[in-house]
């Protein structure tokens, strides 16, 4: 067997070029934790009205209570992304118009998606809204 001479620049080389291999398949190889993992609202089940909502402005988030049902919808318009707001009937934009059922489906237009639910969890009478 021929012995290669190899110098200490080339093992060095070498030695970086394995580690930054195991770091980028570290990266692709590892799980993403779960998307979106930032609470934007929480807050005690009994607060929530029933057939009412809870609006969190500042996360532009209104949680929803429909019976039993417990969901969250953002409040970003799907149109051109201004701010809708909360009404008993449904929700509406004051930009241009677009109107959305208390289930985020689109009414009426200009928007032509329905708004984003968020994901909402329980935990020991507290409910917490995530983005998804
Ligand atoms: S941004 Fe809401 S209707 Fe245009």
């Amino acid at each position: 067997m021929e012995n290669v001479p190899q110098s200490r620049r080339t093992f060095i080389a070498s030695l970086t070029a394995l580690f930054c291999s195991a770091l980028l398949l570290r990266r692709y190889l590892t799980p993403r934790k779960a998307a979106g993992g930032k609470a934007l609202a929480s807050v005690a089940k009994t607060e929530i009205p029933a057939q009412g909502a809870l609006v969190f402005r500042e996360a532009r988030v209104a949680l929803m209570r429909s019976g039993d049902d417990i969901y969250a919808l953002s409040l970003v318009c799907t149109h051109l992304g201004c701010t809708v707001n909360v009404a008993p009937d449904g929700l509406s934009c004051p930009c241009h118009g677009s109107r959305f059922d208390r289930r985020g489906m689109v009414t009426q237009g200009p928007a032509d998606r329905p708004l984003r639910r968020m994901r909402v969890e329980e935990r020991e009478g507290m409910i917490e809204v995530t983005a998804v």
